[in-house]
């Protein structure tokens, strides 16, 4: 048994990373989330309660671990507040437990303000973005203007700055054809939350070292998903970080050495939200289908989700480069009863056939997807417990994907419970 975890989603985003992290986080004593912010969504029960959790470790439901909010997310005071009091209304005090790294940078009421200025601005060729303010506070970090958490110990100071933020954005915002932000409001909603979390800001890198050198065991959750990241995804079609194995180790502060089993979470088909080219994207009543069989709605902005075949030319691309050792494939049990199930493995651009994406948009875009149709079952795999229990077209859908990745499949779900996934 690995002691260190890596849980990396390889396609889209919403994979279902949560339903891996549920299993795996039982063994961790620490779960640490290093890239994104409440951009990304979950839903857990706690307590009967159901809640979305967006800047926490979904291994937060290991009452035993400790939780830690590492340097490389950005993090919304007010978002935070709202999943500890959701968690404590279950009867889980998280906060006793939460870790927020000094050097994670504070979401601001500026930035989701600006993340809906830039997104109107750009019309018709917008990202879809979440709205949280992403990407504006990404954006100030790398522009060296940012305002980090370790400076809420001073918060009188804090607030001058923010304040100071608010009133240069505003410019931004008005030369976008925005309405400025009312500085006092804002204030008023964001410093309560910010008060609130300033006792937990600590130096996490100390922490996670320390837990390493004890031998403690650790499971790192990515956020979104391979085609998402910043550099590698389909820009400019992504979200404002690397939500791959590079993303863990800058927004942890741990060495590679120190990471362990890399798993990648792959749903056995493929999603979507937001705008940008979806090769294997099926606009038609099979698409629909899939939503509704798979409940394919965004736990964060409730948006349907663009649905379509599996997409094994960008699995295979981000196994390659996430070094992924195991692969946990989600949801197969949606796919029961389709006829028969096309697999995309190469995208075919000017009489080439690829087996990566290309890098520019406008050529992604064009690529035609070559797909390898398997049968499909009509026996349902639902609650299947063992690999041998699922239908054998099943089992040759697995298979198929091994072959062609070269990786192993450890994980299968099979149903939305905790406990319907197959371990091999
Ligand atoms: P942002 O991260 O809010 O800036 O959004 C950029 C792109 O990433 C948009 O297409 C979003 O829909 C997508 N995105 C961001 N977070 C997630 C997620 O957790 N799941 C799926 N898509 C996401």
């Amino acid at each position: 048994m690995p002691r260190n975890r890596v849980v990396l989603g390889l396609q889209w985003g919403d994979e279902g990373k949560g339903k891996v992290i549920d299993l795996l986080a039982c063994e961790a004593d620490l779960v640490v989330r290093c890239q994104g912010g409440a951009n990304a969504g979950h839903t857990v029960v706690v307590g009967g309660k159901k809640t979305v959790l967006h800047l926490l470790p979904s291994g937060v439901l290991n009452e035993n671990a400790r939780c830690v909010i590492g340097h490389g997310v950005v993090l919304d005071p007010v978002a935070l507040c709202h999943e500890l009091d959701d968690l404590l209304a279950g009867g889980s005090d998280v906060a006793k437990r939460l870790v927020v790294a000094d050097r994670a940078h504070l979401v601001l009421p500026s930035h989701p303000h600006l993340d809906r200025a830039q997104e109107a601005a750009k019309g018709a060729s917008k990202v879809g973005t979440t709205l949280r303010g992403i990407g504006p506070c990404y954006t100030d970090k790398a522009a060296r203007i940012g305002i980090r958490a370790g400076e809420l110990c001073d918060l009188k100071a804090c607030e001058a700055k923010v304040r100071e933020h608010i009133a240069k954005s505003n410019v931004i915002a008005k030369a976008l054809g925005a309405e400025p932000l009312d500085v006092e409001t804002a204030m008023a909603a964001w410093l309560p939350s910010a008060r609130r979390i300033a006792p937990l800001v600590t130096d996490s890198i100390s922490i996670l070292h320390e837990a390493m050198g004890a031998g403690r065991s650790f499971l790192f959750e990515g956020a979104q998903g391979a085609q998402l990241d910043l550099d590698v995804g389909n820009y400019p079609y992504v979200t404002s970080s690397n939500t791959g194995i590079g993303g863990i180790l800058t927004g942890s502060g741990l060495s590679h050495k120190q990471l362990g089993q890399v798993i990648g979470v792959v749903k056995a088909y493929s999603t979507r939200v937001g705008s940008g080219p979806f090769a294997t994207e099926l606009n038609d009543a099979r698409g629909e289908a899939l939503r509704q069989r798979g409940r394919e709605f965004g736990s964060t902005t409730g948006r349907p989700r663009r649905c379509g075949w599996l997409d094994l030319v960008i699995v295979g691309y981000a196994c390659r480069l996430n070094g992924i050792d195991a692969i946990a494939l989600t949801k197969l049990d949606i796919l029961d009863g389709e006829r028969e199930l096309p697999m995309c493995v190469g995208y075919r651009l000017d009489g080439k056939v690829l087996d990566g994406p290309p890098a520019r948009i406008e050529d992604l875009a064009r690529v035609e997807p070559v797909y390898e149709t398997l049968p499909g079952w009509t026996t349902p795999s639902t609650g299947a417990r063992t690999f041998e229990a699922l239908p054998k077209q099943a089992q040759d859908y697995v298979r198929f994907i091994e072959k062609r990745i070269g990786v192993p499949v450890k994980w299968i779900g099979t149903g939305a419970g905790r406990d319907e996934i197959i371990v091999r």
